[in-house]
């Protein structure tokens, strides 16, 4: 199995980890003797498929109809295939095995873009592996200066696109650029790219062998509980993932609820179109109010919000029981809320209007 060169060296030195040696063999079974299982307890005392193809090749149908770029054709959808495809336990696991598989602990670096989702620094850490940081700017928050990435001279970098806390989409030619210019892997955090109007890097993955997307079912795909995430990438990368997650990471509910999801997709993306329009009109009513001193431009299922009067803002979503997320720490006097049901919504945009009165 060909695994990518930028992969921890100790990686060609092992083998597939050996529970799942097999099913990457040419061994052909009916029956299988070697699990140690229980016979008699039915479908969900064997593991879990390892390969999934064809839960992956559905997966793939379905999101290479989506935010796609006007330059790509349904014919180049060829070019994708399950070997591009790594499904994980959440995408957090997804993060986590990058991190584990290409970077050397107490040699190689990881560069973040800030704001950005603290996860990458928190495991980069735990890793042994050095974390640098270059500052996200522009009116949206959605620039970044691809030198000051190179005169860092990482061996990764994590970009989070659309941004979470602030919910902006990079502009779209920077991660192109990235990819081009720049020599080690650039992975791309598409957790919230199904709420975006804009292209997915995803159509650029048989151009650059250096890409790897990140995304999740737990956002858009409402099944946080389930726990899946997907990787994306070039078949070596994808083989190297393999040396390093943990056997049958994805079990077989899991497989099964995401698979139940996908063939049924209509009433998921009238989810996305309902989230999008209630994410665009609060937006619009925020703007309107004393205290919010700005609401960014949001691609994503929540807003990020600078507020006028932060903690007195802070003090009445807590009177109300209104929990947000507190970026004061990255973005000053900010918040970020996440899109609600209509009702939802309403509560809060309430608050708003009251810290708004009595500002
Ligand atoms: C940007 C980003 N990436 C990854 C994740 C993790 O998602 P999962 O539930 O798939 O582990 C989150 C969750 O909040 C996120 O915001």
């Amino acid at each position: 199995m060909q695994i990518h060169p930028k992969a921890r060296s100790i990686l060609s030195t092992l083998a597939i980890p050996s529970p799942i040696q097999k099913y990457f063999t040419d061994l052909k079974w009916d029956i299988d003797l070697s699990n140690n299982t229980n016979p008699y307890l039915g479908y969900f005392a064997e593991y879990p498929d390892v390969k999934q193809d064809q839960l992956k090749q559905l997966y793939l149908t379905i999101v290479l109809s989506l935010n796609r770029p006007s330059y790509f054709n349904k014919g180049d959808s060829k070019d994708f295939s399950s070997e591009n495809v790594l499904f994980t336990a959440g995408s957090m696991e997804g993060l986590d095995l990058v991190l584990r598989t290409f970077l050397e602990p107490k040699k190689d670096t990881l560069c973040i873009t800030l704001p950005t989702f603290p996860a990458y620094e928190h495991w980069a850490l735990i890793h042994g592996v050095q974390v640098k940081t270059i500052p996200l700017f522009g009116e949206n928050l959605n620039q970044i200066l691809i030198e000051d990435i190179i005169k860092i001279c990482p061996k990764v970098v994590f970009l989070c696109d659309p941004n979470n806390p602030a919910g902006t989409k990079l502009e779209t030619t920077l991660i192109q650029k990235l990819c081009e210019s720049f020599d080690g892997l650039v992975v791309v955090d598409e957790a919230y790219i199904e709420f975006s109007n804009h292209p997915s890097s995803l159509f650029y993955l048989n151009k650059y062998k250096n890409l790897i997307i990140l995304r999740t079912f737990s956002k858009a795909w409402g099944l946080a509980g389930v726990r899946c995430g997907v990787i994306l990438a070039d078949k070596s990368i994808i083989n190297a993932l393999r040396y390093v997650q943990l056997p049958f990471a994805v079990s077989s509910p899991s497989q099964s609820k995401v698979r139940t999801r996908l063939l049924q997709p209509k009433k998921t993306f009238s989810s996305w179109n309902k989230i999008k329009k209630n994410r665009d009109q609060l937006i619009q009513e925020l703007t309107h109010l004393k205290s919010v001193i700005r609401v960014y431009k949001s691609d994503a299922n929540f807003i990020m919000i600078v507020l006028s009067n932060f903690q007195k803002t802070m003090a009445l979503l807590k009177e109300y029981k209104i929990h947000v997320l507190d970026c004061s720490p990255v973005s000053l006097d900010s918040i970020r809320v996440s899109i609600g049901s209509e009702d939802q919504n309403n509560k809060f945009l309430e608050v708003l209007q009251l810290a708004s009165d009595i500002s």
